[in-house]
This record gives structure tokens, C-alpha cells and sequence, in this order.
């Protein structure tokens, strides 16, 4: 059966955990020089409406050392504009065997998705960001051995990295914190949606941002203003001017707390300096994890029998 990654509820828990139990698996090997094979011959297309570094160049590279290759796909293409959505996808279906999207809407990403042509692995809409949920928690997962019972506070927007985040830590059992102003909380139909599924995940939304970091694994952070809401940055910095992760919120945290950000990062704005490059940042480690986590994504997607026989959770 073609498996899709929309949104993190197309995964189980137990297949979350397959996928960063193979991260952490193949992140050993690269350490040692092995770049095992394991999707030779196999092509991933980049679809990007919008810029990227780090999801790019991740998949990119995780495609390669997997003996993969990849080819990005920018406007020249034309998905779109130049034919119907159903002859664009079944054609690419043709050439490829996977296709990791970023869209500015998430409502394109599953109309690629519609067809079956091949597996659309979403790469960020404006709903949710599921590589980076996936890279952030096998971040957490390295810092403290295992995840369950872990708390991890957001500071900033319930956006589409806070979204992916929250559901994330519900089908890992950690708890989640969004610490936000007031009108900037996560949507209800996501958190509903959340709930449906891990009725017993424990979810908190505050606008204290200093109470809600006191007993904090993890304190993590995003831009105030996201891609294609520039033109609410006025009002956006002056929201969010008590929720930067500076010196004194991680006063109030434990030590052993650490720092998470998707990147890039406006510094001075939601992350001082000091705090970004202190002994508590795993921003630069996080980054990198995006490649680790994608490439057992990829292998779950169109090889999920060699996880089966080679990983064991
Ligand atoms: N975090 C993230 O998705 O980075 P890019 O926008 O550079 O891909």
C-alpha cells in the first residue's frame, strides 16, 4: 500500500519510534564512515514553492549517502500553471519514486497526494512541518535516552512547527507546553484532532512563559514571523516582546534544560545571542538530526520491510 507523510498522523506511535530508532541507527554508522545502501536506485523529486536550506539540503544529501539520488524542482515546472494537477502528478510519478513538497498551502500538498502516484512526504505547509517534529524529538531523544514523560515548552506562535511539535510529543507521551499571547494559541481543530487520537496527551497553552519553563527538558523557539506573514511583523513584535528565550527565562528553567530552534533564527528577536550559541543549545545538533530522521522517513516510506528486519524498538 503507497504510504504518504501529510501530517504525523499518518505515522503510529510504534512507527515514530521505528523511525528514530533507524535515525539514531544510521547516524552511528555515518560517525563511522557506513553509508549503508539501502535506497539504491531509488529517486526523490524536491517540489519547493518556497526557500530552504536545511530541508533541502537534508533530504538532498540523505537521498545520496542512502545511494539514492534527488533532483530539486523549483517554478520552471509549473505546478499549477501549466497543467492539470492530476496529469502533473502522475507524470512525475513516472520518473520518481518519492517527492518531498513545500507548499504554500497544505491543501496542495494533498491534492499531489490524491492520486497515489508516488509518496509525497511533506516538507512544510502552512498547517504543519512533520520532518522537523520527527528531527526534534530524536534531538530530545539523544539528550535524555528516552522521551516519555519529558516536558517540552514552546515559546512563540501556535504555528504550523508548534502543530507537528504538540502531536509529536502527544504520541511520544511528553508533555507539551505552548507558552504564547493571548491570540496566538494553537487552533482548536488541531488540538481536537490531537485529542481524538491521544486522548491522554497532556497538553498546556499559557502566557507565562517563565512559569512554564520551571520545569522544562526542553524550552523551543521559533521566528515571531513566519514565511509569508510579513505583514504582520509590527504587530507580531510587539505580541510576542515578553516570550524571547533570553538569559533570565533560562534562569527560571532547570540546568539541565536544553535549547531548540527550527532555524533560521531572527537573533536580538526571539533568541538572544547568548542563549543561541550557550552550553544549553542543541539548535546546530537539532539542524543536522533533520537528515538522520529523513532518512529513516524515507526508508519507513519505500522500504518499511527493511526496517522491520534490521530495527528493533
Ligand atoms: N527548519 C526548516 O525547515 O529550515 P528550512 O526552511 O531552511 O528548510
Amino acid at each position: 500500500m503507497m504510504r504518504h507523510l501529510l501530517t504525523l498522523f499518518d505515522l503510529t506511535p510504534q512507527e515514530l519510534r521505528q523511525i528514530l530508532a533507524t535515525a539514531q541507527t544510521l547516524k552511528a554508522k555515518l560517525k563511522q564512515g557506513e553509508r549503508p545502501a539501502i535506497l539504491e536506485r531509488y529517486t526523490l523529486a524536491l517540489l519547493f514553492e518556497k526557500p530552504s536550506l536545511r530541508t533541502r539540503v537534508s533530504f538532498e544529501t540523505g537521498m545520496n549517502h542512502l545511494g539514492g539520488s534527488s533532483l530539486f524542482l523549483g517554478d520552471d515546472v509549473g505546478w499549477g500553471k501549466r497543467e492539470s494537477p492530476s496529469d502533473f502528478t502522475r507524470v512525475l510519478g513516472q520518473f520518481v519514486d518519492a517527492v518531498a513538497c513545500r507548499a504554500k498551502s497544505h491543501e496542495r500538498v494533498e491534492q499531489l497526494a490524491e492520486y497515489n502516484a508516488v509518496p509525497i512526504i511533506n516538507s512544510l505547509t502552512d498547517l504543519c512541518h512533520p520532518c522537523q517534529a520527527i528531527a526534534d524529538v530524536l534531538t530530545l531523544l539523544e539528550n535524555f535516552g528516552e522521551v516519555k514523560g519529558r516536558h517540552m515548552v514552546f515559546v512563540g506562535d501556535g504555528n504550523n512547527v508548534s502543530r507537528s511539535l504538540a502531536l509529536a510529543c502527544a504520541m511520544l507521551n511528553i508533555q507539551f507546553t505552548l507558552a504564547r499571547p493571548d491570540g496566538y494559541e494553537l487552533d482548536q481543530p488541531w488540538l481536537d484532532r490531537i485529542l481524538a487520537k491521544y486522548p491522554n496527551a497532556k497538553m498546556n497553552q499559557t502566557a507565562d512563559p517563565i512559569a512554564a519553563v520551571q520545569s522544562a527538558d526542553a524550552i523551543y523557539t521559533d521566528v515571531w514571523t513566519s514565511m509569508g506573514q510579513e505583514a504582520e511583523s509590527i504587530a507580531r513584535r510587539a505580541a510576542f516582546k515578553n516570550f524571547q528565550v533570553n538569559e533570565q527565562l533560562l534562569e527560571a528553567a532547570p540546568k539541565t534544560a536544553r535549547v531548540l530552534h527550527c532555524l533560521p533564527a531572527v537573533r536580538g528577536e526571539e533568541i538572544t545571542d547568548a542563549v543561541m550559541d550557550g552550553p544549553q543549545s542543541d539548535v546546530i545538533e537539532q539542524a543536522g538530526n533533520r537528515m538522520h530522521a529523513q532518512k529513516a522517513l524515507m526508508i519507513q516510506l519505500l522500504r518499511p520491510e527493511w526496517i522491520a528486519e534490521n530495527i528493533r524498538v
